[in-house]
């Protein structure tokens, strides 16, 4: 049994404010922020320099990661790192940013090319420190120990893996989420929320991952509701923070499951977001996956709501989709019927999630659920 985690977590409103205090801590005084455009427009990078100098720390930002990060970016980061000889980075985005700032930050130290790392362990030395500041509540890359990034030729997401993708703090402060708007907010939650309850499903879970995921789950069924009816409610918000911050933990050391498998080649294909690609296929996924650990999905359907039994699961979770309004179908992001095929052959390729999930699908099985959430 197995728990990694960042050797520093901070969570609550405010806490922005400790970055400085937690560098001073991990030793280090040139750290470069990462993010992208869309963060920085916001200028949140320029209140975080602000708060670094007040404390005596000199940074630097750099905003050029962009949404679904290939090689180059993760290349014209460690550039950065290097021409500067930054002793550290602070990764203050979304996944995408965290991803990029974890990679450079193990290629500032281990040299070489990043493809030389794709897959689970092959980083062999520690990266420069990195502490991870979330935007937005559900991804949970700022606790987990891997990153996907996009091959360069093939364009196909390829993941790195390993202890020292593990960022040594994040920083977690809901306020930061408040000016979110409402459907980024809902597909990343809805993300976290899957995380969860993979995590809870899952052939690798253990006493810590179930300790987390119980935790999660009832956390952000609750929270993202008030949270979508108003943006504003600073405790709902926090609420819904510290839910994905659970079902991250949980997420990071149990690993997803076949609902993952399912979500990704929707968003390599369609640019469907990750958190609604999964939410979309996660009912129908359940129906078939709750069998094979039944009392888990029973406890699941409690946890949600109402539910009592396994065949409550897919429902509960039906119905909290629908209250936060999620009624799409594959077919209303331009999903083809002749599509799903080739979409089912793609997602036989995420084994590791695959594996990991107590119900063993076929080619047809996952063809079967595409075809249930099509139209
Ligand atoms: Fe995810």
């Amino acid at each position: 049994m197995r728990f990694r985690v960042p050797q520093t977590l901070l969570f609550g409103r405010g806490q922005l404010a400790e970055v400085p205090a937690v560098l001073v801590e991990l030793g280090v005084e040139k750290p470069l922020i990462v993010t992208d455009p869309g963060v920085a427009a916001v200028g949140l990078p320029e209140r975080l320099q602000q708060s670094l100098a007040e404390a005596g720390l000199a940074s630097a930002v750099w905003d050029g990661v962009e949404p679904d990060p290939g090689e180059e970016h993760a290349d014209a980061c460690r550039g950065e790192l290097l021409a500067g000889a930054y002793d550290s980075v602070i990764a203050l985005g979304g996944g995408s940013v965290i991803d990029v700032a974890k990679v450079a930050a193990v290629l500032a130290t281990n040299g070489g090319a990043l493809a030389s790392y794709f897959g689970f362990d092959r980083v062999r030395r520690q990266g420069l420190p990195l502490l991870t500041v979330p935007t937005i509540s559900g991804s949970g890359a700022e606790v987990s120990s891997h990153a996907v990034i996009r091959e360069r030729v093939t364009r196909k997401k390829e993941v790195v893996s390993g202890t020292y993708l593990v960022p040594r703090a994040a920083v977690v402060d809901p306020a930061i989420t408040r000016s979110l708007p409402p459907t980024q907010t809902a597909w990343s939650a809805l993300d976290g929320f899957i995380h969860a309850v993979e995590a809870f499903l899952a052939r690798r879970s253990n006493p810590f991952t179930d300790a987390f995921a119980r935790m999660a789950v009832p956390a952000i069924a609750r929270a993202l509701p008030r949270v979508l009816a108003d943006g504003a409610d600073l405790t709902a918000r926090e609420d819904l923070s510290l839910g994905c911050l659970y079902a991250g933990l949980a997420m990071a050391n149990a690993n997803a499951g076949a609902i993952h498998a399912l979500g990704y080649p929707l968003t390599g294909r369609y640019g469907i977001p990750h958190g609604l690609a999964n939410a979309l296929v996660a009912a129908a996924a359940l129906e078939r996956i709750g069998p094979g650990r039944p009392e888990r999905a029973a406890e699941l359907a409690r946890l949600i709501g109402n539910g009592n039994g396994v065949a409550d699961l897919a429902h509960e979770v039906r119905q909290l989709l629908t209250a936060v309004q999620i009624e799409d179908r594959l077919s209303s992001w331009g999903v083809q019927e002749d599509d799903l095929p080739s979409l089912a052959e793609a997602a036989t390729h995420f084994r590791p999630v695959l594996e990991n999930t107590p119900v063993l699908f076929a080619e047809a099985d996952l063809l079967s659920i595409y075809r249930a959430v099509w139209a």
